[in-house]
């Protein structure tokens, strides 16, 4: 480990393809960070086979290794205070992160949502939820939203977003995938700017 480069702390619970794509963009040097650990509530999930190639610590904490919740909020803590966390980085992590968390780490949260918010967003949009919505409200462009991730789901500042036309023949499947891409490129470019300083997320 650099000491020169920041700490980034993944949170992920499913197929893991951004973590994979912020991974790829960190050993080809777009980004200039240390991929530090991963936490995931799902030891089935995608993103734990990636990591393990990858050969990064991770750690799996949910209600069932840790059903008592201020031992979990703990735990996560410890992890994070272990690898020396900088920037928490939530790429699909399905769980909603402690307040204790969110108050230590305030400002230093990242998370990506596939939509263009503040439209499709809050407590059940997540997943295809987002896709069939902009759908059914015959939208004629979805895309990407990183943000800071605040106590209210999906409301904290936008930082960037990355638009994708929404086809006439899309299903939530097709657009998923658009969207998909489209996150893949602006995770990236946002992690690449906060270390840079191009954007300050105290502002
Ligand atoms: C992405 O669509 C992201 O916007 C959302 O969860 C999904 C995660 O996909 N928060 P993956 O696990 O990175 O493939």
């Amino acid at each position: 480990m650099q000491k020169n480069k920041i700490n980034l702390v993944f949170f992920a619970s499913g197929g893991g393809s951004n973590v994979e794509a912020i991974l790829k963009n960190i050993e080809s040097g777009q980004i200039r960070a240390n991929p530090a650990a991963i936490i995931t509530n799902n030891s089935y999930a995608g993103v734990v086979e990636k990591v393990l190639t990858a050969d990064i610590p991770y750690y799996h904490i949910s209600s069932v290794t840790h059903p008592d919740e201020h031992e979990r909020t703990r735990i996560i803590l410890e992890v994070l205070e272990r690898h020396n966390a900088d920037l928490i980085i939530l790429a699909g992590y399905m769980k909603k992160l402690p307040e204790e968390i969110i108050i230590q780490y305030e400002n230093r949260i990242l998370n990506i949502h596939p939509a263009l918010l503040p439209k499709f967003g809050g407590k059940n949009m997540y997943g295809m939820n987002v896709h069939r919505a902009v759908l059914e409200s015959n939208e004629k462009k979805s895309g990407a939203t990183v943000h800071i991730v605040n106590s209210e789901y999906d409301k904290g500042k936008i930082l960037a977003q990355k638009s994708v036309e929404v086809k006439n023949n899309d299903n939530p499947e097709t657009l998923r995938k658009r969207v998909l891409k489209a996150e893949h490129t602006l995770y990236s470019e946002v992690i690449s700017k906060v270390i840079s300083g191009d954007i300050n997320l105290k502002i």
